[in-house]
């Protein structure tokens, strides 16, 4: 949506002066400086824009800002001069209406910048395209240039322009820049060769010198120290903020863009060269017989190079500064000069030579820009004049004079349009027009240009009239004729007025200017109007080889010699001026009027005595007046109806119908007394602005209202879309868990039916179960019941075939057969004949249990009968003496299953074939049953004596075993008991019936090593012997022993034995014999 913004919107003070209030010079004043004070350098009156310099650059020259102002109305924004061109530009594309831009102001106000803005705006906002952009380029760059060469620095401006310049812009149908023509006007060429205290010459002069390169400079034969010459002004030579250098090179680039060819531009900075070598050339007086004094060039070199430079002859040039040539009526006159006259003519010829470069300068420029095609074409004019300028010290000369009448010309032209452009409105609008007073300036233009008694032509008078002519001649012409002027002052004018006024002196006139009183002093004016060159010189220049400087001095060509008189300088600028006018009142005039703030190019100074002097010649005060005579505001219906509709319900919010009727409705709704309105044709005039600050009051209120009613629906919309943003949010979130939870509960009775399902599936499959066993087992019952039955049935009706037996027979029978087949079995099964084969085969059935282990038993003893039955006697008595000694010794003593598998040798000593004991053998007339040494324990000390050990049917004998002497023979019946332990030791005792005839000695404590055979053979001795009792054999580790009188006992321990595996015997004392046996491992 576009936003309709307004000039009055967020305004400082107000942006139009026509609607101050109250208006007076005061509050337009304070409203200025209040605009000022917020950088709002730009105000209106009416189209008419009024500039402050800011001196200081402000953000509001941006790209940004020409985009904002572009196609939009005049009072759409705050005021600007890009509306002033953008209304300008439109109007000439649009309305195919001629435009010119008049910027006026004094000097330093900003005229020049603003001219800048408005071609820079021009550029920024028409077409593009790479042609256009070219004519672009070159009419902006055609700037840099001219103000090289025509701006210096004043006491006023750092950059003032010392000419005036009118531009033409040419655009086509479309608003496309062709081309452009400029015109300038005379240019103040007395600052060549004199510049007042705290000014410079003309910049291009200070940019050569610091700007060009060192090969250049030489070129030109220049130095780059400025004290070199005489034309330059040393005191402010530099200037803060510029830079010479730089801007040399700007100026360079702008030359080439503008179209300068390379040998061109050599040219100019060569004639520069040439006017700085001019101003060095100096002379002096020499006396000549005549008496008057002739001058001479001092020093001929500044003189030589200068020629060099321009190709001219130094001789001709010499001539020149020496002599002058009067022609008339074909007669020639040569006269000398005398040096002041030398002077002169040297700085009349740089003066000329100067201007006559700049002007070449504009027409080069001109045919660079000039637009190529012949088509019609739309101008807009852009006129920067240089400023009304008043020196203080009254030090105004004819330049001055010139500048101020051209102002003056231009405030006319000024006053004229606005009061036509208005009167002219209201014509328009069938609006009654009251006249108003104000001042028109029309008299003081028509004091200085009227034909016949105007200041300047009767300066012409006077330059053309024969005789004496002087400065002081002129003024006493002046004085004659311009007595009764009102705007004319003089101390000697006729009508004696001024005759006491001091501040008036006699060689000067004051005009009282539109501006404020100027004294211009009349010396010089003669002179400048005349503005005479001496043909000797120019014909000189004329004479050079350098082309652009015969070109610039074409009146010296002696073939096209004109005595007549060249026009004055006052009256060129008069009809160009005139011509300019002329110009300017065929198109629309838009106006820029500029303010300095201040005299000291200073930023946030605002003088007020200065600002308001310039507001006062400006005659601001009256445009505003005459603005406001008939109706301060006016506006078209529909931006008024757009702006206030919302005053009046029925215009709110729209307004169906023509714009003019919706106004009336509103301005009748909003009782505004009706004399404060008119309406015209296309716009309401309201008379004054405080009728207009009331409708804006109340616009504000409403729009306050407004706002609120705005921010309420909006807040109400935003919590409606919020809430149904929420609600619909809500259904959403809800159908999820609606879904979920349905889901949910879905799923849990699904579960439970499953559950169930089964459940009852369960139970009615057990139920089936149930009821199908019970009939199976129904169906088995009766199967058995009818198998019972049937049982029952068939041996009621067999039992008549049985025997009541037969039972019992088959089972013999049966038995019978398993006891066939067990023994049958058995035979083939039987174990080998060995007595002691302990295999036996399994029983095969329980019940034979019994049988069969008496078998084993029976089948056990007939073994053993068979292989008993194989023994011879001496076996046989063999095995009965081992089973003897088994009976007695078996798990009794530990020295028995040692002796199992010795053979009983009986006779190990065959005692019989042994003739050694022939004698003891004979001695025992009995059958030796065993004889064997032993050992027979000392009863003393237990150790032993080795004796031979017999033993006979009757009785044993001891015999010593060397001799075989014997020494104890026991008859058997007199032994008692044989002891033994129940270790694996050999000892054995044998005790003594007590009483019989053997006891005296005491018993026999033995030791043998084939103990269990003596034993079992004593034992079995003794058994065969019907008479006798058993002898006792008694195993036990402790036993008494009867020695002699004393019974000692023998206890035998287990122990480690000290010497080897052997017993020992050992007395401990006359009670005990203790006898260590090894232990058995
Ligand atoms: N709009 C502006 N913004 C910033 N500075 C400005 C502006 N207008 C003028 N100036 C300053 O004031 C100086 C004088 O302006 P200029 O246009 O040369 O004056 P005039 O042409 O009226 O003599 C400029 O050099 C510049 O420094
Ligand atoms: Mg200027």
């Amino acid at each position: 949506m576009e936003v309709k913004t307004s000039l009055l919107d967020n305004m400082i003070g107000v942006g139009d002066m026509v609607l101050l209030e109250p208006l007076s010079e005061d509050s337009f004043l304070e409203n200025l400086r209040n605009r000022f004070d917020h950088n709002e350098i730009y105000t209106y009156i009416g189209s008419v824009v009024i500039s402050m310099n800011p001196y200081r650059s402000l953000p509001i020259y941006t790209p940004d800002k020409v985009e904002e102002y572009r196609n939009r109305n005049f009072y759409e924004l705050s005021p600007h001069i890009y509306a002033l061109a953008d209304e300008a530009y439109r109007s000439l594309r649009d309305q195919d209406k001629d435009q010119c831009i008049l910027i006026t102001g004094e000097s330093g106000a900003g005229k020049t910048e603003a001219s800048k803005l408005v071609m820079s705006y021009v550029a920024a906002v028409c077409g593009k395209g790479q042609e256009v952009n070219k004519v672009k380029e070159q009419l902006l760059q055609s700037n840099p240039v001219l103000e090289a060469f025509g701006n210096a620095k004043t006491v006023r401006n750092d950059n003032s322009s010392r000419f005036g310049k009118y531009m033409d812009i040419e655009f086509d149908f479309k608003g496309d820049p062709l081309g452009g023509v400029i015109s300038n006007y005379l240019l103040e060429k007395s600052r060549v060769v004199k510049q007042p205290r705290g000014e410079r010459n003309f910049h291009i002069f200070y940019q050569l010198l610091s700007g060009a390169s060192d090969d250049t400079l030489k070129k030109l034969k220049l130095d780059r120290d400025f004290s070199k010459y005489n034309y330059l002004s040393l005191d402010s030579a530099a200037v803060n903020g510029l830079d010479d250098a730089a801007n040399f090179r700007t100026v360079r680039n702008a030359m080439q863009i503008v179209g300068f060819m390379e040998d061109e531009v050599q040219s100019v900075l060569e004639l520069v060269a040439a006017v700085l070598k001019l101003g060095n050339i100096e002379f002096k007086p020499e006396s000549r017989c005549n008496g008057t004094d002739e001058s001479r060039i001092k020093d001929k070199n500044d003189l030589k190079e200068m020629c060099e430079l321009l190709g001219i002859e130094q001789s001709v040039l010499e001539r020149a500064f020496s002599y002058r040539t009067v022609e008339a009526k074909m007669e020639k006159v040569s006269t000398t000069l005398n040096v002041a006259q030398a002077y002169y003519a040297r700085d009349a010829l740089a003066k000329n030579l100067y201007s006559r470069l700049f002007s070449w300068l504009v027409t080069r420029i001109n045919e660079s820009i000039k637009a190529q095609t012949k088509t019609r074409h739309k101008v807009m004019g852009v006129l920067d004049i240089y400023g009304f300028e008043i020196f203080e010290d009254g030090d105004n000369s004819f330049e001055q004079f010139i500048i101020n009448y051209c102002n003056e010309k231009l405030q006319q032209i000024f006053i004229e349009l606005t009061l036509r452009e208005e009167q002219e409105e209201y014509v328009r609008e069938g609006i009654e027009w009251t006249n108003i007073e104000y001042f028109n300036n029309a008299i003081i233009c028509d004091l200085i240009e009227n034909h016949q008694n105007g200041i300047l032509a009767m300066l012409d008078e006077e330059c053309l009239r024969p005789g004496t002519v002087t400065d002081e001649t002129f003024l006493d012409k002046l004085n004659t004729i311009c007595a009764e002027h009102q705007h004319f002052e003089s101390r000697l004018s006729k009508n004696s007025k001024f005759l006491t006024d001091h501040s008036l002196p006699h060689s000067c006139f004051r005009i009282q200017h539109y501006a404020g009183k100027v004294l211009y002093r009349v010396e010089g004016f003669v002179d400048k109007n005349n503005d005479l060159l001496y043909r000797d010189l120019s014909q000189a220049m004329y004479k050079a080889t350098h082309s652009l400087i015969k070109q610039l001095f074409p009146e010296g060509n002696p073939t096209k010699v004109n005595l007549k008189r060249p026009p004055t300088a006052g009256f060129q600028f008069k009809a160009s001026v005139g011509t300019l006018m002329k110009n300017l009142q065929t198109k629309n005039p838009n106006y820029i009027r500029c303010i300095k703030p201040n005299d000291k190019k200073a930023s946030h100074i605002f003088t007020d005595s200065l600002v308001r002097h310039q507001a006062r010649y400006l005659g601001l005060m009256e445009n505003v007046r005459v603005r406001r005579a008939g109706y301060a505001f006016r506006q078209a219906y529909e931006p008024c109806l757009e702006r206030y509709k919302m005053l009046c319900k029925r215009t709110w919010p729209h307004w169906r119908g023509p714009a003019r009727e919706g106004v009336e409705v509103l301005m009748a709704d909003l009782q505004v007394p009706t004399e404060e309105y008119s309406y015209g044709r296309s716009k309401i005039f309201i008379r004054n602005p405080r009728t207009l600050f009331f409708l804006e009051e109340r616009r504000r209120q409403c729009l306050q209202d407004l706002a609120t009613l705005i921010q309420k629906i909006y807040r109400g919309w935003k919590c409606r879309r919020q809430f149904l943003l929420l609600k619909k949010s809500q259904i959403v979130v809800a159908a999820w868990y609606r879904r979920y939870a349905q889901q949910k509960k879905y799923q849990k009775i699904k579960s439970a039916t499953t559950v169930v399902q089964s459940y009852t599936r369960g139970w009615q499959a057990r139920k089936l179960l149930r009821e199908l066993k019970y009939q199976k087992r129904c169906e088995e019952a009766v199967t058995t019941i009818s198998a019972f039955w049937h049982g029952t049935q068939v041996r009621r009706e067999y039992r008549k075939f049985f025997r009541a037996n037969a039972g019992k027979k088959i089972y013999d029978f049966i038995i019978q057969r398993i006891m066939q087949k067990y023994f049958l079995g058995l035979k083939n099964t039987m174990p080998p004949m060995s007595p002691i084969e302990k295999n036996w085969p399994a029983r095969p059935y329980l019940f034979l249990d019994g049988v069969h282990k008496e078998l084993r038993r029976i089948f056990h003893l007939w073994r053993c009968k068979k292989y008993r039955s194989q023994f011879t006697e001496e076996k046989k008595a063999v095995y009965e003496e081992k089973l003897e000694a088994s009976e007695i010794f078996k798990d009794k003593k530990a020295l028995y299953p040692s002796s199992v598998n010795q053979p009983f040798k009986g006779d190990y000593l065959e005692i019989s074939k042994n003739p050694k004991y022939q004698k003891l053998n004979s001695a025992v007339d009995e059958k030796v049953l065993l004889a064997d040494v032993v050992n027979k324990i000392n009863r003393a000390n237990g150790k032993g004596t080795a004796r031979i050990f017999l033993l006979t049917k009757k009785s044993v004998v001891l015999a010593d075993q060397k001799t075989g002497q014997v020494k104890a023979s026991v008859p058997l019946p007199d032994l008692a008991s044989v002891s033994v332990s129940t270790q694996s030791d050999g000892f054995f005792a044998l005790k003594l019936k007590e009483g019989s005839a053997s006891a005296i000695k005491g018993d026999f404590l033995l030791s043998s090593e084939h103990l269990i055979e003596i034993i079992t053979k004593l034992h079995r001795t003794g058994a065969t012997d019907a008479d006798r009792e058993q002898l006792l054999v008694d195993i036990s580790d402790e036993f008494l022993v009867q020695f002699k009188q004393d019974k000692v006992c023998v206890k035998f321990i287990q122990g480690a034995p000290k010497n080897g595996n052997s017993v020992s015997c050992k007395r401990k004392n006359n009670r005990l014999l203790e006898v260590s046996v090894p232990t058995t491992a």
